[in-house]
């Protein structure tokens, strides 16, 4: 794994935890050089020094256009180049359902969501073009960009306009050599969860290791999935061993969109024998 990213400068957001932060982490124990934004500061420069000279902390609120742009300069600035772009901060959003949400909720939702991710592709193919170089950019979507029941309905829809960002960036890029993925998490234990059910984030470790003792069986692979297991992926995706990969979303999610979750087969079986029972 050591030298899949060697002299590469990559710009990761959301990236002072979860997700991003072992991203972040990956791609430097592979060579890579990396730009880390968000807005939790002392966290994000925590992680940063962490990491080592490898790793620089910028501020950026991803629903501004200027600051994600800042976080390519930042890239150049420190490092010399872009190379990998990952749009991947994010959270809850509106939880309100159809019935009760608000449009400017919904606005709300899409910016921090969606509109982050396309202005993410935006800045980072206009530093590719200008170098002259392809590149790859890397957005966290989600199982709720699959399929509906995963979540709420404006971070359902929100995710579900990734797949059509990815595979539009696709045609449109392609031609300038440059990538784009996105990479469908299923229940990754992270802070995202405890936060998005108010827990303090002093219990987001007990919560988590709560949701998986409730909800891990129920898993096609039996467990709820690690930051680190989608940093693998989002690695394949940066490295040239995707090199012809593009347009694509890859389910990390142990299974659970492949399949029928819940009871409903065994509800089946139950129902038919009930039935066949009834006529004797
Ligand atoms: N944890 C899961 O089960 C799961 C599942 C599917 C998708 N995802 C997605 O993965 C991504 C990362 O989530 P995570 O689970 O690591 O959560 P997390 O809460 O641990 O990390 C998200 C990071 O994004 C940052 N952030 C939030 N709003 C921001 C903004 N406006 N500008 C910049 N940074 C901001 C947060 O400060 C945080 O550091 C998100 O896009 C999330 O929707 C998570």
């Amino acid at each position: 794994m050591t030298a899949l990213l060697d002299g590469k400068v990559a710009v990761v957001t959301g990236a002072a935890g979860g997700i991003g932060l072992a991203t972040a982490r990956r791609f430097a124990e592979a060579g890579a050089k990396v730009v880390i934004g968000d807005i939790q500061d002392e966290l994000g420069a925590a992680a940063a020094s962490d990491i080592g000279a490898s790793a620089v902390y910028r501020h950026a609120d991803v629903t501004d256009e200027a600051e994600i742009e800042g976080l390519a300069r930042a890239a150049v600035d420190e490092f010399g180049r872009l190379d990998v772009f990952v749009n991947n901060a994010g959270a809850q959003g509106d939880p309100a359902p159809i019935i009760d949400l608000t449009a400017d909720g919904f606005d709300r939702t899409l910016a921090l969501l969606t509109r982050s991710a396309l202005l993410g592709h935006k800045v980072a193919a206009r530093m590719f073009r200008e170098q002259g170089s392809p590149g790859s950019i890397i957005t966290t979507a989600s199982a709720a960009a699959l399929q509906g029941g995963w979540s709420t309905p404006s971070y359902t829809i929100a995710k579900h306009a990734l797949v059509g960002l990815v595979r539009q960036a696709a045609i449109e890029l392609g031609g300038l050599g440059i990538r784009s993925n996105a990479i469908a998490p299923g229940i990754i234990k992270t802070p995202l969860m405890a936060r998005t059910f108010g827990v303090p984030a002093a219990e987001s470790d007990a919560f988590v290791d709560h949701l998986e003792n409730r909800l891990g069986a129920s898993q096609p692979l039996g467990r709820l999935g690690t930051a680190e297991e989608i940093a693998d992926v989002a690695l394949f995706l940066a490295c040239d061993l995707a090199r012809y990969v593009t347009g694509t979303v890859i389910p990390v999610d142990g299974g659970a969109t492949a399949v029928t979750l819940g009871t409903f087969a065994t509800d089946v079986v139950a129902a038919a024998a009930e039935f066949t029972a009834a006529r004797g």
